[in-house]
């Protein structure tokens, strides 16, 4: 297992709809696991492929205190909504810093083929919802401050830019 670089917004891949998962090869296994690494190292509870460069429809979650559960996702889709909504702050690991509320399905169910080719169905709310969502959002090439108004994701962006600008003069 290795951990990976975190590929940093705005990368043009954080923008890329995925393209399915059509094998379950040792090569997605390995990146899979790759991810969670990547992920637990962080931290993060979650982290989509086109983060760590592939371009595909695969990520990893584990909203676990004890980060001793984790879930790998291949082909997500989300099969049912509810009609409640909640509005929590969100961050993620290619924006690092930057936190914003979001609004979100209360629960989402979402269909999903595990590391062993094999369809499961997972009924989510709170964290893992929210989680569900954020991390499948990134395989149709979304990230969180594209839900945001025009002027909180300028905000953002500036943010972003003043930080990074920040690091460079640390290092
Ligand atoms: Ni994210």
């Amino acid at each position: 297992m290795s951990v990976l670089p975190i590929v940093q917004f705005p990368n043009p891949i954080l923008s890329t709809v995925c393209t399915p998962v059509t094998e379950i090869t040792d090569e997605i296994r390995t990146l899979a696991s790759d991810m969670a690494q990547t992920m637990y190292e962080a931290p993060g509870v979650g982290l989509a492929a086109p983060q760590v460069g592939h371009a595909i429809r695969l990520i990893v979650l584990d909203v676990s205190e004890n980060k001793d559960n984790l879930i790998t996702l291949i082909n997500p889709e989300i099969i049912a909504t509810s009609d409640e909504w909640v509005c929590g702050e969100e961050g993620c690991l290619s924006l690092p810093g930057i936190w914003e509320k979001v609004d979100r399905h209360a629960q989402v169910t979402v269909k999903y083929t595990d590391l062993d080719g094999k369809s499961q169905t997972v009924e989510a709310d709170g964290l893992l919802s929210v989680c569900l969502q954020h991390e499948m959002d990134h395989l149709d090439g979304k990230v969180f401050v594209d839900h945001l108004s025009r002027l909180k994701y300028d905000r953002a962006c500036a943010k972003l830019k003043k930080r990074r600008l920040q690091e460079k003069h640390r290092n």
